[in-house]
């Protein structure tokens, strides 16, 4: 089956806690049973992950490209300055693997120091705005791409 890493960076494990009128009442634990259920529905299986450290995220990258699993990743803070972050992105893609960049909230909406994502540039694509189902949304434009 075609995997597919669900990667979140930093405060989203908070999900619920954290500035609910923004991101939900909904927790984590609830994002991880609704990406793995639409995914399996979309004849995909996904793995679902937090970190609120860089180093983490950039070698769950690495991973992806090792063994070739795509990639849907909400990467939070890290967004919008992490050329760390970006340059791992870069080799998923030029890979030739799938990336998907999501947010719950819509950062251009935001203050303006969200308005520019470092990792939108080296993306497949980006989803942003729709709460949990951008990752559903996400999983599906991955799966359209891939045939499955
Ligand atoms: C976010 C938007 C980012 O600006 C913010 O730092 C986050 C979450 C979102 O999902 O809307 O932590 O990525």
């Amino acid at each position: 089956m075609t995997r597919v890493l669900v990667l979140n960076g930093p405060n989203l494990g908070r999900l619920g806690v954290r500035e609910p009128e923004i991101y939900g009442a909904a927790s984590f634990p609830d994002l991880v049973a609704a990406a793995e259920r639409w995914a399996g529905e979309l004849g995909l299986e996904a793995e679902v992950r937090q970190t609120d450290d860089e180093s983490q995220i950039v070698g769950w990258l690495h991973e992806a490209v090792d063994t070739r699993a795509h990639v849907v990743i909400n990467p939070a803070a890290f967004t919008h300055y992490s050329y760390a972050l970006r340059d791992a992105a870069a080799q998923v893609t030029t890979s030739g693997l799938l990336l998907v960049e999501v947010h719950l909230s819509n950062p251009a909406a935001r203050e303006s120091f969200r308005h520019h994502s470092v990792v939108s540039g080296v993306a497949t694509g980006t989803v942003a705005g729709f709460g949990f189902d951008s990752y559903r949304l996400a999983l599906s434009a991955l799966a359209a791409r891939l045939g499955s």
